[in-house]
């Protein structure tokens, strides 16, 4: 094998261009090391009495923000593809790649959280008033996968709805915050994405119609299925269960239902978006439904791993500073962070929450052979 970061690409044998000549680009270099690992600045040190644990702390927010770039990086090519009408299948591959990147990547930034834990909170007393006012809260980046995922202003708590005020005076970082504000996210592509699955035509093959019919007769027959219970207690218990489901179904199949749960944050999908996703997990089982499932999969991994990252986080925080004290950017800290811990930050919660409107295989309705031979 040849190492990478030699030009010529020769083995490491005599002929080889030693590292570091004129010719061959030496490591250090290529990755600009200089500069990354000159970058743990400990004001500790600076104010002399170095504090080992600065050290830790440092290292991890950057590792934390260089991973953050990655993600950015792999989420703008996702949504410059899917930003197309026709998305080739070549395409589809390389997003569930890369959608596959970024699962992995969260993955890891869960898991350097109990590295940081190794930190006692005496010792992070010791640095802490050096850092003040900085904090997580200004984090560009992370404000910027909130708002490419698709996080939306209206649904974030009240003192999170003016996280960009923490940029000011910062042209730069306000341009790019109001750039991932008003370009399409990863959710507005994934919602027109859904809206264009085979099979929801109405002169088509209509499967919104099929799905309406099923599920009414499946609650019909549920009912009479009660009312043969042999007490009333239990017909009671049964009938009211029915109609509770009844209900829920209304919320997807009355579009302005649907509409009014978008509109107080309940819901994210639009109703035909919603169609097709429900549609693309009844017959995930068909070729052409197949990565298209693996692609919700993958966007409720995403969800779940930031959810998973906020919790892990504020636990660390009140190990690290406890539930009264606020935070060094001016929350009132472990109550703020929270906050945030609610259904309002998921993205795709459309997708955690299809299970409520499954039906039995034996009812979801049958594909014609046109449609089967589409989803070939
Ligand atoms: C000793 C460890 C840590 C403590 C005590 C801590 C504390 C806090 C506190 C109190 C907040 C609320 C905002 C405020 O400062 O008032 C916050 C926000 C935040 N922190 Fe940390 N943090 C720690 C480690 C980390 C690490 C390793 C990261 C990785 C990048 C991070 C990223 C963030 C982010 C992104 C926010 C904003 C969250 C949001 O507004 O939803 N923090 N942190």
């Amino acid at each position: 094998m040849s190492c990478p970061f030699n030009r010529n690409g020769n083995n490491h044998d005599d002929n080889a261009i030693p590292l570091g000549s004129d010719v061959g680009m030496i490591y250090g270099e290529y990755l600009m090391l200089e500069k990354v690992l000159s970058a743990q600045r400990m004001l500790s040190t600076q104010d002399n009495r170095t504090v080992h644990d600065e050290h830790l702390f440092i290292v991890t927010h950057q590792a934390y923000e260089l991973w953050f770039k990655q993600i950015i990086y792999e989420l703008d090519s996702i949504r410059e593809m899917l930003n197309e009408e026709k998305i080739e299948e070549s395409k589809t591959l390389e997003i569930l790649k890369r959608l596959n990147r970024i699962v992995l990547i969260l993955k890891l930034l869960n898991d350097q959280v109990p590295i940081l834990e190794t930190m006692t909170p005496l010792d992070f007393m010791e640095f802490r008033n050096y850092l003040a006012p900085a904090s997580g809260f200004q984090s560009l980046q992370f404000r910027l996968i909130e708002n490419k995922l698709g996080v939306k202003s209206e649904n974030r708590v009240k003192y999170n709805q003016r996280y960009s005020e923490a940029f000011g005076g910062d042209k730069l970082a306000t341009d790019a915050i109001s750039g991932s504000e008003n370009d399409p996210s990863l959710l507005d592509l994934i919602d027109r994405w859904l809206g264009r699955t085979p099979g929801l035509e109405v002169d088509g093959f209509n499967f919104w119609h099929k799905f309406q019919e099923s599920v009414a007769k499946f609650l019909d027959q549920e009912e009479k299925n009660a009312l043969l219970e042999k007490t009333e207690n239990a017909r009671n218990y049964r009938l009211m269960d029915i109609e509770k489901r009844r209900e829920v179904y209304r919320s997807i199949f009355d579009p302005n239902v649907h509409n009014a749960m978008v509109s107080r944050g309940d819901r994210r999908f639009s109703h035909r978006a919603m169609q097709g996703a429900i549609m693309i997990n009844f017959y995930r089982d068909e070729p052409r439904f197949s990565q298209p499932h693996q692609m919700l999969t993958l966007l409720m991994d995403i969800d779940s791993l930031i959810t998973k990252w906020r919790y892990n986080h504020v636990m660390m925080v009140q190990r690290m500073i406890g539930s009264q004290q606020l935070g060094t950017g001016g929350s009132s800290g472990y109550q703020y962070l929270r906050s945030t811990l609610s259904d309002r930050y998921k993205v795709f919660l459309d997708l955690f929450n299809l299970s409520t409107f499954l039906i039995p295989r034996e009812v979801i309705p049958p594909l014609n052979e046109h449609m089967r031979q589409k989803l070939k």
